[in-house]
């Protein structure tokens, strides 16, 4: 009875990811919505080793760490091209204001990349307090664009 249940469950869970991934079929013709959002999950990927390091949950090996800050770092230019006059559309979860307040987005990103490159400076050096300040300044970059441009 108990694994009818799971089946039955894993069944309804298969369906309402299909019903999920077939929402977010994107017709532009340069799948830009698809590509930035790819991008942006890679932002979460890089950023995650990072915050494991500087929570002290995993050990500070000053190359490997430099390697993860410069992933983030080549990341941080990438999605903005992909939000082009025409890349308003649904499923997006992008705000209007990107597209109505261009200045405004592109301050956003500057401030991104360059707390991402304070990070990369500080990353070989080995003071955690400094790495760690500087890695929370580049969260909350994240969460700051996300506030006035993104709907959750
Ligand atoms: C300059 C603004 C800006 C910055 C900085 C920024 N994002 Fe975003 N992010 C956005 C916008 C806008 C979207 C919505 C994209 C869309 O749906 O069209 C988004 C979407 C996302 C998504 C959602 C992808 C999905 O599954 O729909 C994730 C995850 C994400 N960002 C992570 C991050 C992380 C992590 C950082 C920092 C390391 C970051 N973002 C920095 C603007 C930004």
């Amino acid at each position: 009875m108990r694994r009818l249940v799971t089946c039955a469950t894993l069944l309804l869970c298969t369906l309402a990811l299909c019903a999920c991934f077939g929402q977010i079929e994107d017709k532009h013709p340069d799948k830009v919505l698809t590509k930035r959002v790819a991008l942006f999950k890679q932002f979460t990927r890089a950023l995650e080793p990072i915050g494991l390091v500087v929570s002290g949950r995993r050990e500070y090996k000053k190359d490997e760490f430099v390697e993860m800050v410069q992933e983030l770092q080549t990341l941080s230019t990438k999605p903005w091209p992909y939000f082009t006059s025409d890349g308003n559309y649904p499923p997006t979860h992008a705000r209007s204001a990107v597209w109505d307040e261009p200045a405004d987005f592109k301050a956003a990103q500057e401030k991104y990349q360059s707390s991402v490159n304070d990070l990369l400076a500080l990353a070989p050096g080995g003071d955690m307090p400094a790495i760690k300040a500087a890695a929370e300044v580049v969260g909350e970059s994240c969460k700051a664009c996300h506030k006035h441009f993104r709907y959750e």
